[in-house]
Order: C-alpha cells, then sequence, then structure tokens
C-alpha cells in the first residue's frame, strides 16, 4: 500500500516535471481512458483518440491571452446502442494545471463547441458534439426527425446527458493524463448563462456529485414556460387588437426607468429596485407623453446560395419617421405584457419581466403600403409552439389566429409534461450536490428582457422549500447560504449590461466560486463593475437575495442591503392555472 502511494507520488512529480510534449501523446490520453464497464453505459473508443500540442493559441476566454495545451479529441458509444459521440478536450500545459476541470455552457439551442474556456484557470475543459453534430448543429434543427417525430435522443443529450458523459469522462482522463495522485482533488466547475444557465442547472440537478462549483447565470430553465412566453407578447397584441409602433413601446421603458430610478434612494439611471417601481408606479401616467425615432433604413445582404439568388434576397427595409403621442392602448400592451400570463379563470400561468425591463417581443412589423404597424411573433416562441408543441417541422407560428390566453397555458401545460423529464429542468432537490459540498452562483439581471428574473427567484424559492420543509425562512435561509447564493443584478439585460440602464454587471465570478470551493471563503457580495453611464467605474457589491439594495442618499457611494417583506412578496409566485406543482 505504501510502496503505491510512493510509485504514485513518483509518477505525479513526474508529470509535473514534463513537458505538454511528454504528456501530449495517442497513448498517453488512450492509458488515461476509463475502461469499458467503468462507466456503466458508455464505451470509449480508444482507436479514435487523437491528441497534439497546441502552442501559443490565441483564444479562449480572453483575447489577449495565448495559450499552450493538449488538444485531444476522443468518441463513446453507449452500451449496445451503436451510436457515436465525440468529444474533444483541452489540457493545459502540465506547469500551469492547476488541478481543475471547467466545463462552459452554451446559448439558445446550442452547447458550447469550444473546450479551451478552462484554459484561463488553469483548468483542463472539454465540450461535446452530444451524439448530433452539436459542434455545429443547433438542437432545434434536430429536435424533429419529421413532422411529429421527437428525436428524444438528442433532446436527452441536449436536455443534460451530454455535458454529464463529457464531465464523467473527462474527469479521470484529466487524472490520468496528468497521473493526479488519488487523493488530489480536481476541482469542477461549471460556468454559463441563458441556456447555458440552464445547462448548468442540468449539472447540479442530475450530475451534482460531479461539480464543486457552479455559475448559472438567467436560466433558460422551466422551458415550456419560458419559451411559450416568447409569443405571450403577440398574444397580448392580438387579444387587446393593439399593435403598437415600436417607438411608443420604447418610449414607455425609458419613461418608466427615468420615473423609477430614484425609488432606490439614489438617481443614476438604474432601477435598482423594480420591486419598489411595480409597486409604486403607475405606467398610467406615462399616457400623453410625446415620442419620436427618426425613419431608419436597413440593408441585409439575404442568405442566397449563389449570387443571383443573393442579389434577389438583399432586401432593405425602411422604418418611418414615428412621431405621437403614448396612448393608452400602449399603456395597456405594456402593463398586460409586465403582469404575466392568466388563463381566462383569471388563474396565474407565469410571470414576466420586470417593470422597466424592454420590451423587445412586443416588437411589431411595418407593413409599407398600408402604413401600419402589424403583429410580428418572435421565432424564438412561434418555433417552439410549432416544433416542439405542434411538432410541425416549421421555424415559426404564421400567426395566432384564435390563439386565446388559454391556448397560451394549453400549449405550456403540453411542453410542462412532455419534457418535464428533459428540458424543464427545474428539479428543486439537490441533495446529491450540495451533500458532496458543492457550492452554487446563481445570478440574473434584474431587468433582463429575454428571461424574466423572477423565474430565477422562483426556483430559488423552490429548492429552499423542498430542501428545507421544517426550517423557518430565516433558517432556510441561512443553511442555504452556505452553498447555494442568488444575486440580482441592478438594471442588467440578458446576461449583460443593458444600454438603456447602465449599471453594474459582475467582473470576477469565477474568482469568488473558486476561492469558495478551494479556500472555504464564503461570498457575501458579488463584485460588480459599473462600465458607463454617469456612474462609469463605480464597484458595486451586490446584495445577495432575499437582501435588496437601497442607497441612504443620492451622494452614496454604496448601497445597504435591506429587508423588505412587501418586496419579496411582490417576487413571489404560484400557478394555480397548473395542477402540476411549478418549481
Ligand atoms: C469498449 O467497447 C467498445 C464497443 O462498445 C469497443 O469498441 C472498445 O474497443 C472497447 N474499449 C476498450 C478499451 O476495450
Ligand atoms: C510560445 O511563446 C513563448 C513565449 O512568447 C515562446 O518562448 C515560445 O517559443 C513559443 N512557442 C512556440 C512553439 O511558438
Ligand atoms: C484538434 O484536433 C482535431 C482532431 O485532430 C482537429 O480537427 C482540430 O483542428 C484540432 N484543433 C486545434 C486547435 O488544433
Ligand atoms: C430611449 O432611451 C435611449 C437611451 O437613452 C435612447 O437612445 C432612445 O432614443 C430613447 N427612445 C425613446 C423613444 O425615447
Ligand atoms: C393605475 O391607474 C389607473 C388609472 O388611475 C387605475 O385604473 C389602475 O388600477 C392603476 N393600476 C394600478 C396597478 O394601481
Ligand atoms: C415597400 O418596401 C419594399 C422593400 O422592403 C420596397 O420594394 C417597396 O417599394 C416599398 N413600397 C412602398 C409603397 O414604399
Ligand atoms: C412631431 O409632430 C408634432 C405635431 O405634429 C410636431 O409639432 C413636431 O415638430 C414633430 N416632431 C418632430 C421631431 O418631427
Ligand atoms: C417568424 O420569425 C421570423 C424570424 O424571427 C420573422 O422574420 C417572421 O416575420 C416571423 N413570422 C411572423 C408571422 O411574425
Ligand atoms: C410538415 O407539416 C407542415 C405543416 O402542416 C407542412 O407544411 C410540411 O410540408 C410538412 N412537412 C413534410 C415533410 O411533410
Ligand atoms: C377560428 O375558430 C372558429 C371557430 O372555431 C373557426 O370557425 C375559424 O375557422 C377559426 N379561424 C381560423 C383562422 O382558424
Ligand atoms: C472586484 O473586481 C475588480 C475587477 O475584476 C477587481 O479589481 C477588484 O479587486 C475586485 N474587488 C473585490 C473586493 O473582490
Ligand atoms: C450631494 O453632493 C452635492 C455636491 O457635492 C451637495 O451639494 C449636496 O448637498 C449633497 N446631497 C446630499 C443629500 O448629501
Amino acid at each position: 500500500m505504501r510502496q503505491s502511494c510512493r510509485a504514485v507520488a513518483a509518477l505525479a512529480a513526474t508529470a509535473k516535471a514534463a513537458t505538454l510534449a511528454d504528456l501530449c501523446t495517442v497513448a498517453n490520453v488512450q492509458s488515461a481512458l476509463p475502461a469499458n464497464g467503468t462507466l456503466v453505459g458508455i464505451d470509449l473508443l480508444p482507436s479514435t483518440v487523437t491528441a497534439s500540442p497546441v502552442y501559443n493559441a490565441t483564444g479562449g476566454m480572453s483575447s489577449t491571452a495565448t495559450y499552450t495545451y493538449c488538444n485531444v479529441t476522443v468518441a463513446y458509444t453507449h452500451t449496445g446502442k451503436g451510436d457515436i459521440v465525440n468529444l474533444k478536450y483541452a489540457l493545459p500545459s502540465p506547469s500551469s494545471f492547476s488541478n481543475r476541470f471547467y466545463v462552459a455552457g452554451g446559448g439558445g439551442f446550442s452547447l458550447s463547441s469550444d473546450a479551451t474556456g478552462g484554459l484561463a484557470y488553469d483548468a483542463a475543459s472539454g465540450a461535446t458534439d452530444a451524439g448530433y453534430d452539436a459542434f455545429s448543429t443547433s438542437y432545434d434543427e434536430v429536435v424533429l426527425y419529421g413532422n411529429g417525430s421527437i428525436n428524444w435522443d438528442a433532446t436527452h443529450m441536449f436536455g443534460y446527458q451530454a455535458l454529464g458523459e463529457m464531465t464523467q469522462v473527462g474527469k479521470p482522463l484529466t487524472r490520468g493524463f496528468y497521473a493526479l495522485a488519488d487523493d488530489t482533488k480536481l476541482y469542477t466547475y461549471f460556468e454559463g448563462c441563458s441556456d447555458g444557465g440552464r445547462e448548468g442547472m442540468s449539472q447540479v440537478q442530475r450530475y451534482g456529485e460531479e461539480f464543486d462549483g457552479a455559475i448559472t447565470g438567467a436560466p433558460a430553465f422551466r422551458f415550456a414556460h419560458q419559451q411559450v412566453l416568447h409569443v405571450y407578447s403577440s398574444a397580448v397584441e392580438q387579444t387587446l387588437d393593439y399593435y403598437p409602433p415600436p417607438c411608443e413601446l420604447e418610449k414607455i421603458v425609458n419613461a418608466t426607468i427615468a420615473a423609477c430610478d430614484p425609488l432606490d434612494g439614489r438617481t443614476d439611471g438604474v432601477i435598482s429596485r423594480t420591486d419598489l417601481c411595480m409597486l409604486n408606479f403607475n405606467l398610467t401616467s406615462i399616457i400623453g407623453e410625446s415620442y419620436y425615432c427618426a425613419a431608419e433604413t436597413s440593408s441585409s445582404l439575404g442568405f442566397g446560395f449563389n449570387r443571383k439568388r443573393q442579389a434577389q434576397g438583399s432586401t432593405t427595409s425602411t422604418t418611418p419617421e414615428q412621431n405621437g403621442t403614448v396612448t393608452a392602448e400602449g399603456v395597456a400592451v405594456a402593463q398586460g405584457i409586465y403582469d404575466g400570463i392568466f388563463n381566462s379563470e383569471g388563474e396565474r400561468a407565469y410571470l414576466s419581466w420586470q417593470i422597466g425591463s424592454e420590451l423587445g417581443d412586443a416588437a411589431t412589423t411595418y407593413n409599407n403600403e398600408t402604413d401600419t404597424w402589424e403583429l410580428n411573433i418572435p421565432s424564438t416562441g412561434g418555433e417552439y409552439v410549432t416544433k416542439f408543441i405542434q411538432l410541425l417541422d416549421l421555424d415559426n407560428l404564421s400567426d395566432l389566429n384564435n390563439v386565446t390566453y388559454d391556448t397560451l397555458v394549453d400549449w405550456i401545460n403540453t411542453g410542462f409534461v412532455r419534457y418535464y423529464e428533459s428540458l424543464q429542468t427545474t428539479l428543486p432537490d439537490l441533495t446529491p450536490f450540495q451533500s458532496t459540498g458543492g457550492k452554487l452562483l446563481h445570478y440574473h439581471g434584474e431587468s433582463d428582457s429575454s428571461i424574466p428574473a423572477a423565474s430565477s427567484v422562483h426556483y430559488w424559492q423552490s429548492v429552499r422549500s423542498i430542501m428545507y420543509p421544517d426550517l423557518s425562512d430565516e433558517e432556510a435561509l441561512a443553511a442555504l447560504q452556505e452553498w447555494y447564493q442568488f444575486y440580482l443584478i441592478p438594471g442588467a439585460g440578458h446576461c449583460g449590461a443593458n444600454s438603456l440602464q447602465p449599471g453594474p454587471y459582475p467582473q470576477n465570478n469565477m474568482d469568488i466560486i473558486i476561492d469558495w470551493v478551494e479556500n472555504g471563503v464564503q461570498p457575501t457580495a458579488l463584485n460588480a463593475t459599473v462600465s458607463s453611464g454617469v456612474k462609469a467605474g463605480e464597484t458595486q457589491m451586490l446584495c445577495q437575495w432575499p437582501t435588496r439594495p437601497l442607497w441612504a442618499s443620492e451622494n452614496a457611494t454604496s448601497f445597504d442591503c435591506v429587508e423588505d417583506e412587501a418586496s419579496i412578496d411582490s417576487w413571489t409566485y404560484t400557478f394555480p392555472a397548473f395542477k402540476l406543482p411549478v418549481y
């Protein structure tokens, strides 16, 4: 026993002294692969291994740094299935490897196709083609084999399985590659936003014991609710039979920001407290204000395959000058959108974007022949309904004829049940992750106009109540903070800063989670920097949910993090339109 320990230590020392070229060989990678039977259901194919050093490459997370790493590819098949899943890994030089494995999230309907994201953190990392060519194909392109026929393999792989398996293979591969001693910890991290945030939640929920730290931003989870929400704005316009000029909605958003910015105690261009805006501001006060947007011409080249087609496809579209005053109808559309989805019984089916968020999904299209603004259905939502609900291989709904709010609720319910196990991604019991020491940093831009910030709040509340059913809210909060922390980012949009509200955005989340995981430093705030606007350069230490920021005065340089029951209540939802619990 002692001897083998010493042998392992000697090997590890050798690996540390080894150069990248020494380790980056097909034979070394093959010998590091987990043997068939070790990972039940995953048969690695050693003959597919490639390994070659890459020196001084640009890329990874930084545009200036260069990276040197071993570029590894390998395929596996699911036992007895005959499929092929291609993996790639980037393993840093032994001299700059810090015993870390890193998984990056993708976005939209894509998994990350880049394996080099971990290099900036001295981590090995990987990417998977999920068995459906995910390096170059978006999952929505393959979700149907044809009308009515769902590709469940791709659905489960995209949903959670591909990243979990890439991690399960990548960790022993990394250990073997560097000959890590058995008692050396390989710290494993996830980082992603939007669908990447959903992917991170899928890993925390399904492969919790594999991960030590996860950073999940604005997760696109509660998938059925989230995707149908993307057609809700159009449905409001159709129901109210009012198609606002985009400039009118822009004005409503701008006027809301101007009115609600001071409610948090400081006038800095940012609604740091959308809850106070919701509770204290009435959109009807904007009626009658004037708006103006200049005419705009935009050209697109089209996507023709030959020159002739391309010439035909190239289009110039012009939106006219928009000059008017905000109408009661325009305000009713905005209010309806911010209120969220209800069925005809008045039962809530879903929440919505915080007041003051942009209303992008509500953008209408200009018809230059009739000189009117018309219904435009965002394909984010339309494609979900056609492909995932109606199971028709179409890229968008063509209209909303006969579509009522009850229809939306039916669509949600269909998607909720059909993809409950694959895409919904809201399992609230994180015990395997928590009990093996996992740490979760979850954040969301408060004025996200794509995925509502309240969607994240609801999941946090679900985890709290499911995991700590017998504790008071205060006790549960204290227990949760030790491993799962949630932060709202004032003014921020979807996975980034928001030009309409130039506020803070977190800069060094990975530093924070590495310190938490590897050094036991439990965060008390997220470190965020304001990059533009009147407060450009200011650092704000963001409040941990459920505390909320409040500036003591206009001249304050930092806010207090306060408890405010009425505000928390305004973020708290139930969804009686469904019989199933909505986590
Ligand atoms: C694992 O099983 C696959 C077949 O499922 C086979 O092709 C492969 O060679 C096996 N790997 C090893 C290391 O034996
Ligand atoms: C990579 O960059 C380093 C530092 O600039 C340099 O010393 C080294 O020769 C380069 N390696 C290759 C293979 O270009
Ligand atoms: C990594 O290896 C694969 C397989 O040989 C190759 O296709 C790819 O271009 C390589 N990537 C880099 C950055 O060298
Ligand atoms: C809204 O505010 C933005 C940013 O200040 C500005 O660019 C835009 O023109 C405004 N739009 C309207 C309709 O007032
Ligand atoms: C806003 O004001 C209008 C008009 O006074 C009123 O009908 C409406 O109920 C108010 N809305 C809220 C949410 O208080
Ligand atoms: C409407 O726009 C199209 C291009 O989008 C253009 O070809 C056409 O001339 C325009 N019609 C009018 C009446 O302006
Ligand atoms: C908008 O229309 C009003 C009333 O017709 C006019 O007084 C004003 O000058 C117009 N504004 C712009 C910028 O064209
Ligand atoms: C569907 O989405 C596409 C792409 O976003 C858009 O161009 C098209 O106008 C939409 N269709 C309708 C009916 O709104
Ligand atoms: C799938 O269904 C749509 C809508 O009915 C139809 O337009 C399309 O042609 C069908 N596709 C095939 C391959 O049959
Ligand atoms: C809408 O529903 C009515 C009644 O069910 C039906 O007669 C009509 O054809 C439908 N219209 C469309 C465009 O589907
Ligand atoms: C916050 O982040 C900035 C930029 O990354 C860094 O310079 C600063 O040291 C960080 N502050 C704290 C308290 O972590
Ligand atoms: C804020 O600072 C300005 C200028 O420094 C000063 O005039 C003003 O009285 C201060 N306001 C408060 C509330 O302290």
